[in-house]
């Protein structure tokens, strides 16, 4: 089974959203909702407490029934079947995609390569969930019988970003274990970190699905020598533990056999944090809200697979964004948390969705002629609104945004939580309608017409929050199948490592004769400092 390779722009249904762009484009929003009294609940959608309101986009029915016949047309049915059983759907890697698997907690038999891979994933979240309790209760602790206080995460990437932000997301639920992440090459960034920790209560855990990535292996480097500075050689299998699906390279660098939680490679490292990738979740959270989150993820899981294209909340969102991309030409789309807790979200989408589908060549290795991954960007409102959202009402680009809104604040205090909910709501209200059939003075017109969709929950758990994560997921799958793309590998982000490779050389042997002349001067001016 491999996934089909069609071009989207040469079915029949894109010919018909073309033209049909043509008679909608003039339709304002304002005109739509005064048009139709009916139309938000036409465009909302429910799971399990999750709304998803999409009234403020610009279209109407036709357009939805078009965009699901395009979806139909470039076999996503199809695709979403071949990713959910196992098939090698990332063909440039041969390998299967199922970060869906580690949260599937139904199934008895997943296989890959005729292997069934569930007894290992549950054999390692029994790991994680023993584990945890061990070094919560006390019965792991450091080199000198003391409890473990801190845990820092040492990885880049996937390895990175999706552990801190559920964990910042999550705070609220957090276990007496604080936790710190080293990501960054920076070692000003190492050295931060280090100098508030104590190596007796500290555990590090290095998660590096290849363990070849030059940022984590020289963390890694610096904070052991640091830790056998303070502490001893031997004491560092008390306090170091990876997470790898490269159990030989763990072990060379001195990581015991028994520390190494596994990762495997059909789960892409953007996809990871539902794996072993997450014990630094699971010790900062408790193993059970670990769960909740993988639960939640499970429910997006089982409506993605399960339901009719034209109720299916993830495939409406990834047509919608490509119906903003691919025929208004909006190439950017905003995130727009309402709570504090989210304001790592644009961050870790921007991996996610960017690395996913920022591709330019399609699966039939042919260059493409139609816009791929938008730029996705953000923060959090309040705050946004008083630094970027002047450009959003009255700049000369149109944006898509995401509002996510969490109906309950957990400090019940309705002070803020009534005005916070009343921002966002007007926002997603100001960019639709604008100062539409008002009277005002040139500089302070709003054209409105700016679409928004609005997510909205009951309050910020980790069962939504997986649900939440899993619905972006599987957005930007429909996407990267639909417009032809492969968006389980990352190869665009090769050239910059082999390059930083050769700079590395060039330093150290001072001959910058194959370097371009911008770069060797950059280099003799950055000697010049040091
Ligand atoms: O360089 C990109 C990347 O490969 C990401 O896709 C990945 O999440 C990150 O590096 C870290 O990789 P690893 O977990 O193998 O260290």
């Amino acid at each position: 089974m491999t996934l089909a390779k069609i071009n989207p722009t040469e079915t029949q249904a894109w010919q018909k959203l073309s033209a049909h762009y043509n008679t909608i484009k003039n339709h304002h929003l304002f005109n739509l909702f005064n048009d139709d009294k009916n139309r938000a609940n036409t465009f909302l959608k429910e799971l399990k407490g999750l709304f998803i309101d999409y009234s403020k986009q610009n279209i109407n029915t036709e357009t939805v029934d078009l965009l699901i016949q395009l979806a139909e047309e470039t076999k996503l049915e199809d695709a979403i079947k071949q990713m959910f059983s196992g098939a090698l759907i990332n063909e440039t890697e041969k390998r299967a995609v199922l970060h869906t698997a580690l949260r599937d907690f139904d199934a008895k038999e997943i296989l890959v390569n005729g292997e069934n891979i569930i007894p290992a994933i549950k054999d390692t979240r029994a790991k994680i969930k023993l584990f945890t309790e061990s070094v919560l209760t006390g019965k792991i602790t450091g080199c000198t019988n003391k409890k473990i206080t801190d845990v820092v995460n040492i990885g880049i990437g996937g390895s990175h970003l999706g552990p801190q932000f559920v964990l910042d997301a999550l705070k609220h639920y957090k276990t007496e274990i604080n936790t710190h992440f080293v990501s960054n090459i920076d070692g000003d960034h190492v050295q931060e970190v280090l100098k508030n920790l104590n190596p007796e209560t500290t555990l590090f855990i290095i998660v590096s699905k290849s363990f070849g990535t030059e940022e984590t292996l020289t963390n890694a480097t610096t904070i052991r020598n640091w830790f056998i500075a303070k502490q001893s050689k031997t004491a560092v299998s008390k306090h170091f533990v990876a997470v790898s699906a490269n159990i030989e390279k763990a072990v060379a660098f001195g990581i015991e056999a028994s520390n190494i939680f596994p990762m495997w490679d059909w789960v892409g490292g953007r996809y990871s944090l539902w794996s072993a990738v997450g014990l630094v979740i699971s010790l900062g959270l408790g193993y059970h809200n670990f769960e909740a989150l993988l639960q939640g993820a499970y429910t997006m899981d089982k409506h993605f697979k399960k339901t009719a294209f034209d109720q299916n909340i993830p495939v409406i969102l990834g047509l919608i964004s490509i119906w903003n991309i691919n025929f208004y030409n909006r190439n950017s789309e905003a995130v727009i948390p309402y709570t504090q807790y989210l304001d790592f979200l644009p961050d870790f989408l921007q991996q996610m969705i960017m690395e996913s589908n920022g591709k330019s060549v399609d699966r039939n290795g042919e260059k493409i002629n139609y816009h791929t991954s938008p730029i996705i960007w953000g923060s959090t409102g309040t705050n946004a609104q008083h630094a970027f959202f002047q450009a959003l009402h009255q700049g000369t680009m149109t944006v898509p945004a995401d509002f996510i809104l969490f109906a309950k604040d957990h400090y019940k205090q309705p002070l803020h939580q009534d005005k916070l909910i009343a921002n966002a709501l007007a926002q997603s209200q100001a960019l639709a309608f604008g100062t539409k059939g008002k009277n005002t003075d040139v500089f302070k017109t709003f054209e409105g017409n700016r679409p928004s969709n609005t997510l909205l929950f009951e309050s910020l758990n980790p069962q939504n929050l997986g649900i939440l994560m899993a619905l972006y997921e599987h957005k930007t799958f429909v996407q990267g199948i639909i417009w032809n793309i492969y968006s389980f590998d990352q190869f665009g982000v090769e050239l910059g490592k082999v390059v930083s490779g050769e700079i590395q050389n060039t330093q150290a042997t001072k001959d910058y004769q194959n370097l371009d002349n911008a770069t060797a001067l950059l280099l003799k001016k950055i000697n010049n400092f040091l």
